[in-house]
């Protein structure tokens, strides 16, 4: 898939699961309002049913007439004193609203319509609510001026809503953190699979290009030795022989290193442990490499401080790693490399730091270079030649070894790599001597 439609399939499902989380938002803000007023509906029957009760009590005043307060109100005769009375009024509006599933903390008023005046009711602090809350009943007659209205005030009302809405919110909650966790998740996955896409190709590019060299050059010696007027010269016979040796070497060496790769990625290499020397092995490698250095006018420093250097491990592998490091040590310094390689022992080990003063690397591009393949990006260009494998495989053998590799950097101050390889193997063999 090309990067523009790769980045607007992402951006169109970002906005398809954004859709989405606002719909579900909308949905809960509807929900609310949907309890709100099933929550009033139910607040309203049970004023109804209280005042029902109330207007069936039958005051002295009007039990001449042998009717309750809602037979003289059809009469037009209701005494508001008469019929509604704190006592009463406090015990049903109580009993109603536990019968109805509403009996969360509320207070209650009756309010004088003409004189904005609470008569009265139990309602704490929340007299002003009272006369704005949505909850009321009229205690006048139908069809007389209001004038007695009952009123209830519930402080925690979206509390209450939003208790009942609890267990859906809760669903919804943990089926959109399911959605945006899967969607992350594919987008990082593909994410990381383009770009290891990206790395294969370019090493194989890269491959190509760097097996392509030697092959001319053989070929181009080969056929200088086939040319008559060199074949009797033994001088020049010996240069083509040389140069082909040479370059055959070459790629043998980066052929063992592709193949290299395939074998860590099947985990199928194994290690001939033997006890060495760490500072002989160091000291061998130095005395070819610093020829290379030599040759860049640069220079290459020993400090060998590590009292004890005998440690079990695979000195060709081992050797591999450290070729590695000085290897990349020479090659991205681009002025006259100033190297120095230093042991020191740890805890229960030894430590092989590669230092130099060359280009360094920034911290975003430390986190990667140990990946397999990744290679700091410059651009189109790569001026320096290599596979991106030296890293992750020197990685791998030191964890095989039960090591570690660490980086210090900083762009264009330099790197230290630090190798750590434990002596336990050591301490291991001498137990199983001892048995
Ligand atoms: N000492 C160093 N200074 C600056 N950059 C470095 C250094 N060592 C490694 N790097 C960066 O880390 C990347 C990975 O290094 P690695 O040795 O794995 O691969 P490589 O050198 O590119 O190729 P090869 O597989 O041939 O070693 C390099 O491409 C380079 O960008
Ligand atoms: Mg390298």
């Amino acid at each position: 898939m090309d990067k523009k439609r790769f980045n607007l399939v992402i951006i169109l499902t970002s906005a398809a699961l954004l859709g989405i989380i606002l719909m579900q938002a909308y949905w809960v803000m509807d929900a609310f309002k949907l309890k709100e007023s099933q929550f009033e509906h139910r607040v309203k029957l049970a004023l109804k049913s209280v005042v029902d009760e109330m207007m069936l009590t039958q005051p002295d005043s009007i039990r001449e007439n042998n009717s309750g307060c809602g037979m003289s109100c059809e009469s037009g005769m209701i005494v508001f004193d008469d019929c509604v009375k704190p006592r009463v009024l406090d015990s049903l509006i109580n009993l109603e609203f536990k019968q109805l599933d509403v009996d969360r903390a509320f207070y209650y008023g009756v309010i004088n319509k003409t004189s904005h005046q609470i008569s009265f009711g139990n309602y704490g602090n929340y007299g002003e609510q009272l006369f704005t809350s949505v909850h009321s009943i009229s205690l006048s007659c139908l069809y007389r001026p209001e004038i007695h209205v009952l009123v209830v005030y519930f402080p925690d009302q979206s509390l209450i809503i939003w208790n009942e809405l609890l267990g859906w919110l809760i669903i919804s909650a943990i089926l959109l953190l399911l959605l945006i966790g899967g969607f992350s998740y594919s987008v990082i996955s593909l994410m990381k699979q383009k770009k290891l896409g990206e790395m294969k190709s370019d090493f194989v590019n890269n491959m190509t290009h760097e097996f392509k060299t030697p092959i001319s050059t053989i070929s181009l010696a080969s056929e200088m030795l086939l040319n008559p007027s060199v074949a009797g010269d033994i001088e020049k016979t010996h240069r083509y022989a040389n140069i082909i040796q040479s370059e055959n070497a070459r790629l043998r060496k980066q052929v063992e290193q592709v193949l290299q790769i395939a074998v860590l990625d099947k985990g199928e290499f194994s290690l001939k442990q033997r006890q060495i020397d760490v500072h002989k092995v160091i000291e061998h490698l130095i005395k070819n490499f610093s020829i290379v250095v030599k040759k860049r006018r640069g220079e290459i420093k020993m400090e060998l401080s590590a009292k004890n250097s005998i440690i079990v491990a695979d000195k060709d592998h081992l050797s591999n790693v450290i070729m590695n490091l000085l290897d990349n040590a020479e090659k991205y310094s681009h002025c006259a490399p100033l190297i120095t390689v230093r042991t020191w022992n740890a805890e229960k080990g030894i430590v092989i730091g590669v230092e130099d003063q060359g280009i360094g690397i920034s911290p975003e591009n430390q986190k990667q270079i140990f990946k397999n393949l990744y290679r700091v990006p410059t651009g189109n260009v790569h001026n320096v030649k290599g596979f991106g494998i030296g890293l992750y495989y020197s990685k791998t053998i030191v964890e095989a070894h039960k090591g570690t590799i660490t980086l210090q950097s900083e762009p264009k101050q330099g790197s230290r790599f630090e190798v750590y390889l434990p002596f336990y193997q050591i301490e291991s063999d001498e137990q199983e001597r001892q048995k």
